[in-house]
């Protein structure tokens, strides 16, 4: 039979293999005391809906270097925001990444809320947003899914189900693997093995921690799955 994969396993090779992203903090910082900031993980994980990482670095630096903090972002101009946003996309994300700074400035304190029903609340802040940053800011124990983390799930159970009616059941399997020890690191060491080894076609399984507890590994299903019905 067998084992489960355990989140454990997943954490040691995120320590070694974690990628460099300016939105994260880096071990050697984190030692010194350093946490997370949320204004940044807010802002990396709206920038990344819908966008690549390799897209998002430039744009994050420019954005962080110019609106440091929620309250600069919430007093900038409407055009000026509109006009660094420019070539990302998807521009209602940024009318409301603006809305958000200022209902987090105005109605918060400046500070974002860490639980995951008050981000709920927010402009532009849904189920992902909320608990990946409820997750990586706070450290709470929420279960991140996104479609890198949807692919692992499908693969690690063998789980057939096309999506979308996969949706929940892979959810289901998430919610079991995460860990209340460092659930934020946990939830993007899930991201970087589904970006990194378990990618959707070729994965590199001969590398990824999980490959023994792996049941399409073990079937020889990975490359096909997850499955998704005909649209
Ligand atoms: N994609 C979305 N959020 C991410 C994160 N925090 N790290 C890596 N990839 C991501």
């Amino acid at each position: 039979m067998r084992e489960m994969a355990k989140a454990a396993d997943l954490l040691e090779w995120y320590d070694r293999h974690a990628r460099d992203l300016p939105w994260r903090v880096r071990p050697a910082a984190r030692a010194n005391g350093v946490v997370a900031d949320p204004y940044r993980v807010w802002l990396s994980e709206i920038m990344l809906q819908q966008t690549t990482v390799a897209a998002v670095k430039s744009y994050f630096q420019t954005f962080t270097a110019r609106w440091p903090t929620v309250q600069d972002l919430a007093a900038a101009r409407d055009e000026d925001v509109m006009a660094a946003w420019a070539g990302l996309g998807y521009y209602a994300r940024a009318r409301n990444l603006l809305k958000c700074a200022r209902v987090v400035a105005d109605e918060h304190g400046g500070l974002f809320p860490a639980d995951h029903a008050t981000l709920l609340t927010l402009p532009g802040v849904g189920a992902y947003t909320a608990a990946a940053v409820s997750a990586i800011a706070f450290d709470l124990p929420e279960v991140v899914v996104d479609g890198n983390v949807e692919r692992v799930m499908a693969r690690l159970f063998d789980e057939h189900t096309p999506l979308p009616a996969a949706k929940p059941i892979l959810t289901q399997h998430a919610a079991s693997l995460t860990p209340d020890t460092r659930p934020g690191d946990y939830a993007q060491a899930v991201m970087d093995l589904g970006a990194t080894i378990c990618t959707p076609k070729r994965p590199a399984c001969g590398l990824c921690p999980w490959r023994r507890n792996c049941a399409a590994w073990a079937a020889g299903t990975a490359p096909e799955l997850p499955k998704k019905s005909p649209k």
